[in-house]
């Protein structure tokens, strides 16, 4: 199975939640893959030498490809393939979501990180996406409940489909991710519980997609 992060803007939040898909999906059992697709930064990759450096279980492959089409050739030899996009994913963005069974658009409370995500969901459903294979999540989350409530509303009224799970803003997120860990691999059991859950929803969108 592919499930692709995608997103116009740098810094949404698309790296982080790959790495804990990935972890929490290593450590259920299946055979990961995150295709690093952002050529530029190399988020992905640079997590990974730091993660095999701490000798961190479980082991996740992160692979830095430069095109979709090879990663989705390599994502055959896995269970599953998580396709961490690029900024400006541009015309990419459709070749990935075609090519997936879920489409994961990041972003935070902020309109200036949701509005160009709804553009983009709206590309792929133009692309001939099925909306229901795409989700916003709330990933890099900062504010109080009500402002939580309005972004859920904004995207409502929008016919888009967000995940419940969000996962908030945090110190620990970033310490953890400075030694090869994921948002799940923190030092504060009740954030990991959070992110546990953020990855438990994703793991079940997916196998509903599979199913269809
Ligand atoms: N929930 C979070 N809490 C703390 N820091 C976060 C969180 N989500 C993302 N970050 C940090 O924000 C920066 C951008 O996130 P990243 O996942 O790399 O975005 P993208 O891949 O979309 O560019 C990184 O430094 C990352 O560690
Ligand atoms: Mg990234």
């Amino acid at each position: 199975m592919i499930v692709s992060l995608i997103s116009q803007k740098g810094g949404v939040g698309k790296s982080t939640i790959a790495r804990l898909l990935g972890v929490e999906m290593a450590r259920a059992g299946w055979r990961v893959l995150i295709a690093d697709l952002d050529a530029n930064q190399g988020t992905a990759t640079a997590w990974k030498v730091r993660r095999d450096r701490e000798e961190l279980e479980p082991d996740v492959d992160v692979m830095k490809l430069r095109s979709v089409e090879r990663a989705v050739k390599e994502a055959a030899r896995y269970d599953l393939a998580i396709l961490d996009g690029p900024a400006h994913a541009g015309r990419s963005a459709v070749t990935m979501a075609r090519a997936s069974e879920l489409v994961l658009l990041p972003a935070s409370y902020s309109l200036d990180d949701l509005e160009p995500q709804v553009r983009v969901a709206y590309e792929l459903e133009a692309a001939g996406v099925a909306p229901a294979r795409i989700r916003f999540a709330l990933g890099r989350v900062r504010g109080s409940a009500a402002a939580g409530r309005g972004v859920r509303d904004y995207l409502r009224r929008a016919a888009l489909t967000a995940l419940d799970a969000e996962l908030r803003e945090l110190q620990t997120i970033q310490d953890a991710h400075m030694i090869g860990r994921c948002a799940s691999e923190t030092s504060h059991p009740h954030v990991n519980d959070e992110a546990q859950e953020l990855a438990r929803e994703i793991a079940a969108a997916l196998l509903e997609e599979q199913k269809d």
